[in-house]
This record gives C-alpha cells, structure tokens and sequence, in this order.
C-alpha cells in the first residue's frame, strides 16, 4: 500500500482489531489460564499450591521476570497427556482466530517438561496436532518453535535437541527463554552453530531485562534472525542502527513489559522510539494468560496509551508477516488481505 488511508481516530479500535496479523512471540505454556490449570490438575491428579482460580489469579502480582517464572514453571506442572497439550494450543488457536491472527508461531519449553518425566513425543505431538487442526478447521496457519532454558546448561540444551530430532519435521527453529540476566547468549553458542547446520531458525530472547550486549551476542554470535523483546537496545546507537540496517526484526510484548516492571506505565514504553528509527517492530502477547491480554488487547491498550496512528498499526501489521518465517508467496498474499483490510476502513 503506498499510502495508507486516513482513518479516523475513533475507528482505529476497530482496525486493530480487524487488520490480519502474524502472532511471533508467545509461549504456549504462558496462554494456560488459571481455569484450564486448575481443570488439568483435577483430571491429572497434580496438586498446585493454589486453593481456586481465584487465588491463583491473584497471584499474579510480579515485581520482575524471574516472579513471573516461578509462577509460570509451577502453572506448566499440570501438563501431563498429549490430549493437555493439544487442548492448551487449541484454546490459544481459538482466542487467536478471534484476533484475527492469521499465522502464529508458537513457542514452547520441552524442559519443563522432560525434566519433570514427561515425554517429548507427548509434548510435540500433542501441540503439532493443534496446529494442524488450526489449518484445517480455522484457517490460522500455525507452527511451533522449541524453545531453550537458559538457566540450564548448553549440554542439557544438546540432550533436549537430541530428543527432539525424530520430530524435526514438526517445529521450525529454536529460540531461547527464562532467566535472562546472567545467562548471556554466548552459553549457547554451540548448541545455536549445530541447530543453523541442522537449516532450523534461530531466535533468542534478548534485551528484555539483559543489556543491549546481549543483543550484540544474539546477534554474532548466536546469529539469530530475530530478536524477542530487544526493547533494552534503545540504550544502545549503535545497536539500532545495526537493527535498522540489517532489517532484524523485535518481538515487542506491551503489556508483558508493563507487567514484568520493564517499564513504569505503557505510556512511558519505548515502541514509539524504535519505529521511529526505522526498526521492524511486531506487537505480541508473550505469556497472554498471566499478562492480561492476547495480542488484540496489546495492540489496544499500547495504542491508547502512546498515540500511536493507523499508519503506524499498518507498519506493525506489515512486520509481522515480513518477520514471519513463513515463505515469500505467503507474505505476499498476506500483506494483500492486509491491504483489502484498511481500504475497507478508507
Ligand atoms: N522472558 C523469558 N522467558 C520467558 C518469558 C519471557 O518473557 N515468557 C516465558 N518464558
Ligand atoms: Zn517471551
């Protein structure tokens, strides 16, 4: 679109909701709403340390990252049969089609379930079989991204990936989450050389709540293809101007930030910042179930708070299928309903 058409403020809800975007960074174990978590524990036997979905809800209350895990690892304790597994991607897929999400690219965590004896087949089969019934059943196309710990070792990285090879077919790339700070990106430099070898994507979190070297690191030495969250680079010209340049896009997560105390308010969110210096921004959800919203409600609240124009939803919208790994043929046809979508708003 070579213009985008004037759209009146009081109609930019409506657009947001409406426009087709690509979801890239959510964790499929972070959209477990306290009423599944409770149901999955009832029928699994698995006890949680919370007495109603109403405690557990309050719980919610995090100062940083690492209060937010704690509480993540133990909602993920009740994940047990590939039928759990299946339900949890398919009521994300569900919420997402409502979004209207047209592609998503789920993360998952193997570890925290291997190491608690589930099986990695369960665990793949279980979100794969979702994803395939999106296609079929809601027209959302969805693939999956194994996801590394990094407060674990490189070597139980290796013994995870070993694991996972007989799925290859199933998940598209690696990326790597939790613990940020302290756990550097270079850790996992020769488990990411093997994975590029082995032709998967690469992605990492990096500059949530890290400083902007671990950016730098993702970047060279991991050499990943996209950055998830990177919002700590705008500390950092240097580093934005090598974002701009190379076109690497960032996984930005609103309401995640907001909650996780990355910053004060959303008003005071950088987002504005890094599109104005040219950077392929995204909006998504992260953790929807523990941060307040799925990615309609982080493109709402973000755009109530910063100002943020339709020209500026197009930019996000057009981001998210370019920084998609899906192939040029369908970004094309993407970015066409994306087209349709705002004339239809003109
Ligand atoms: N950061 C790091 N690890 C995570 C996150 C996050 O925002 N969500 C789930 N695992
Ligand atoms: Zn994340």
């Amino acid at each position: 679109m070579s213009s985008v058409p004037s759209i009146p403020a009081e109609r930019l809800p409506e657009l947001l909701r409406a426009m087709p975007k690509a979801e890239l960074h959510m964790h499929i174990e972070g959209s477990l709403e306290p009423e599944l978590i409770f149901a999955m524990s009832q029928r699994n036997g698995v006890a949680i340390p919370y007495a109603s979905v109403e405690e557990l809800r309050q719980a919610y209350a995090f100062t940083n990252l690492q209060s937010f895990l704690d509480i993540y690892y133990a909602g993920a304790s009740v994940l047990i049969t590939q039928q759990d597994f299946h339900d949890m991607a398919w009521a994300y897929l569900q919420k997402a089609k409502a979004d209207n999400v047209v592609h998503a690219e789920l993360f998952f965590d193997p570890q925290t379930h291997t190491a608690r004896g589930v099986a990695m087949q369960v665990v793949i089969e279980g979100l794969h079989s979702a994803c395939v019934r999106a296609g079929t059943e809601l027209g959302v196309d969805a693939s999956l991204i194994l996801c590394f710990l990094r407060h674990l070792s490189e070597e139980d990285a290796f013994a995870t990936l070993e694991q996972a090879l007989p799925f290859r077919d199933k998940f598209i790339g690696v990326g790597l989450d939790s613990s940020e700070v302290g756990h550097p990106p270079e850790k996992f430099a020769r488990v990411f050389a093997r994975c590029r070898e082995l032709g998967l994507h690469l992605v990492a979190h990096a500059g949530e709540e890290g400083p902007p070297e671990y950016v730098w690191t993702a970047l060279d030495l991991l050499k990943v293809e996209r950055v998830d969250h990177g919002v700590q680079s705008s500390k950092d010209p240097q580093l934005m101007q090598r974002l701009a340049r190379d076109r690497i896009p960032l996984t930005v997560c609103p309401l995640s930030n907001l909650k996780l105390c990355v910053f004060p308010s959303l008003d005071q969110h950088n987002i504005r910042a890094l599109l104005d210096a040219g950077l392929v921004v995204t909006v998504n959800s992260d953790d929807p179930a523990y941060f307040g919203g799925y990615v309609n409600d982080n493109f709402l609240q973000t755009f109530a708070a910063t100002g943020l124009t339709a020209a500026q939803a197009y930019t996000l919208a057009a981001n998210s299928f370019e920084a998609s790994f899906a192939d040029a043929g369908q970004k094309k046809r993407w970015r066409e309903q994306l087209d349709a979508a705002f004339a239809r708003f003109a």
